[in-house]
């Protein structure tokens, strides 16, 4: 839909791009712009910046940029008409209402309160009658009633129609309860989804009831029955736990697989502790940890799936710069089992103990292979040669190698011989890498993004000079009576020419802020486009950008147009040249 631009306008003058954004990122000044960590990438410098004057921001890391809209759906997932409700909210603005979108905005407010009921109503079946098993359940796995009431646990009685009953009392439609996933249906019929199971409300970072987890009380299968994707719940980005751990005084988070398990913590003091949701660790689980902590404690099962797991996890996590740790559960089967057993002071010296992924990935190297075998001694050494080689500080490749070397009971010296044998492999192999990149100039004028190609790669250059000189100075766009939209090459670069230009006519503000209709993506690639400092901001350089474009664009013409040309020569030829 599209709101009025004045009303847009107005929405993101009353919301200075470096005040929300300061609300999710801490900002340094740095002359005219804001500098930070870039929140949508891991990183340890900041690359992301913020251009108060401009209204916008962009990271010259993952070249995610836009103005403050874009800010707001991108950092909270929103569509557009919802970030503009959001940043309407808070600069307290009524905003015009368009109808369709009036009502999916309801549609979630009325999924959120009704999820809320139903963790209100599983909370109360706990204490009722009908609750006592799972009572008797939840002391068996030693949790308290503070910490029931801390993650508003409850019980889904053993009925088919209880939270339906209930829920329809309040007021809920059948079909409401069906798009909130908390109903199965047979023969047009709607029923309790979850029955006789301890539940788990899933609550996101913004504090709303998602979605659902419910344990079995028993050893029945499935252990574990969860709320599917709904229009405010997705499995992928949100993880358990992280409402409260995303308050912690703690530096790092722990990761664990269960929710118990994170219960536990929890009760047990240890308030930074989140769970995954059942699926294995997403990109979106990371880049949501990423915005909250600098590093992670794994703290998988001890079991071969969990330390599979761990062992995926950890490039992931580091990959998005969050700095790795593991911890190894002795004598539990995971860190529930294992408070219970040994208490709060023991873990916490596990937890100190946690060793960095290098230690880990060594010792599990090390469990591959019988030492006793002199072959099977080569491969542990060789593979424990790899990894240590990648390590770039000379004092920790060392430390590393003096501890497998002794483990194998070889020289040091011949260990280190290893060692910078697989470095000078490894550093090779990073050499080509970069070369391979440095070698395609042509792919790199290409935008980065997937979907936007160039054709044309000389105009394009233009027309992105056009862009950024007639951001830069909006009266350049004077000088534009003979270049029409459709002489652009990239549909995407003339889109957005023609709507600047519009706005130019109308005495309106030339900005990417303001512009409505662009995917994230492209505009992205448009304030990527804006940053571009090669054109001296001139009516010369402007005037060349706009004579390049004409002057390619009349080639593509004109070459279709002798094409036409030789087509019909070709055919009257082969009419044998009767007329
Ligand atoms: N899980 C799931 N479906 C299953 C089993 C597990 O979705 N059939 C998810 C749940 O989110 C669960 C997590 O995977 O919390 C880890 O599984 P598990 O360790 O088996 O469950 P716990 O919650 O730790 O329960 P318990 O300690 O009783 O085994
Ligand atoms: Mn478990």
């Amino acid at each position: 839909m599209a709101f009025p631009p004045s009303f847009v306008d107005e929405l993101v003058a009353r919301n200075p791009i470096e005040d929300v954004v300061g609300q999710y990122v801490t900002l340094r000044r740095s002359g005219a712009n804001l500098f930070g960590l870039c929140p949508f990438h891991g990183e340890k410098t900041a690359s992301f910046s913020v251009k108060p004057e401009k209204g916008i921001y962009y990271c010259f890391g993952c070249h995610k940029g836009g103005g403050v809209i874009n800010f707001q759906m991108e950092i909270e997932g929103l569509s557009y008409p919802d970030a503009v409700r959001a940043l309407a909210k808070r600069a307290g603005m009524a905003v015009p209402e368009d109808e369709q979108y009036q009502s999916r905005y309801q549609k979630q407010e009325r999924l959120w309160a009704l999820m809320k009921e139903a963790g209100r109503f599983f909370n109360e079946r706990l204490y009722a009658p009908e609750g006592e098993e799972c009572r008797a359940y939840i002391a068996r796995r030693g949790l308290t009633k503070a910490i029931v009431t801390q993650f508003g646990i409850g019980y889904a009685p053993n009925s088919w129609n209880a939270l339906v009953d209930a829920m329809r009392k309040k007021g809920y439609t059948d079909e409401e309860l069906q798009e909130a996933d908390l109903v199965g249906e047979k023969n047009g019929r709607i029923y309790d989804r979850f029955r006789n199971r301890l539940m788990f409300p899933i609550i996101d970072v913004r504090g709303n009831v998602v979605g659902f987890g419910g344990r079995v009380l028993d050893d029945s299968k499935p252990k574990y029955l969860n709320s599917n994707e709904t229009l405010i719940f997705n499995k992928r980005k949100n993880l358990f736990g992280l409402n409260f751990a995303k308050k912690t005084k703690e530096n790092a988070i722990i990761l664990v697989e269960g929710n118990i398990d994170v219960v536990t913590l929890h009760q047990y003091g240890f308030d930074n502790a989140v769970a995954s949701l059942g699926t294995s660790l997403t990109e979106e689980q990371v880049t949501l940890l990423a915005r909250y902590t600098e590093e992670v404690i794994l703290t998988y099962d001890g079991d071969a799936a969990g330390q599979q797991a761990a062992k995926r996890a950890i490039p992931m996590l580091e990959k998005a710069g969050i700095k790795v740790k593991v911890l190894q559960v002795k004598d539990a089967k995971d860190p529930d089992e294992y408070l219970h057993k040994f208490g709060a002071d023991r873990f916490r010296l596990l937890l100190e103990d946690s060793s960095n992924r290098v230690e880990y990935q060594l010792n599990a190297i090390a469990k591959k292979y019988d030492l006793r075998e002199d072959d099977q001694k080569v491969q542990f050494l060789q593979e424990s040669a790899d990894l240590i080689a990648t390590l770039s500080s000379a004092v920790r490749r060392e430390v590393y190698g003096g501890r497998v070397a002794e483990k194998a009971k070889i020289t040091p010296e011949a260990m280190k011989l290893e060692i910078d044998r697989a470095r000078k492999r490894w550093l090779d192999k990073e050499k080509k890498k970069q070369e391979q990149i440095d070698l395609a100039p042509a792919r790199n004028l290409q935008p980065k993004s997937r979907t936007i190609r160039y054709d044309n790669l000389k105009s394009a250059r233009a027309e992105e000079g056009v862009i950024a000189l007639a951001l830069k100075e909006p009266a350049l766009l004077d000088r534009t009576e003979k270049l029409p939209e459709s002489a652009f090459s990239c549909p995407l670069l003339g889109r957005a020419y023609a709507m600047l230009k519009q706005r130019h006519s109308q005495g309106l503000e030339v900005s990417l802020a303001v512009l409505e209709d662009f995917s994230q993506e492209e505009m992205s690639h448009l304030v990527g486009v804006s940053q571009n400092q090669q054109f001296p901001v001139n009516e010369q350089a402007f005037d060349d950008c706009v004579a390049i474009i004409l002057a390619e664009h009349q080639a593509a013409t004109v070459t279709s147009e002798d094409d036409l040309l030789a087509f019909r020569a070709n055919l009257k030829k082969r009419k044998g040249i009767k007329e």
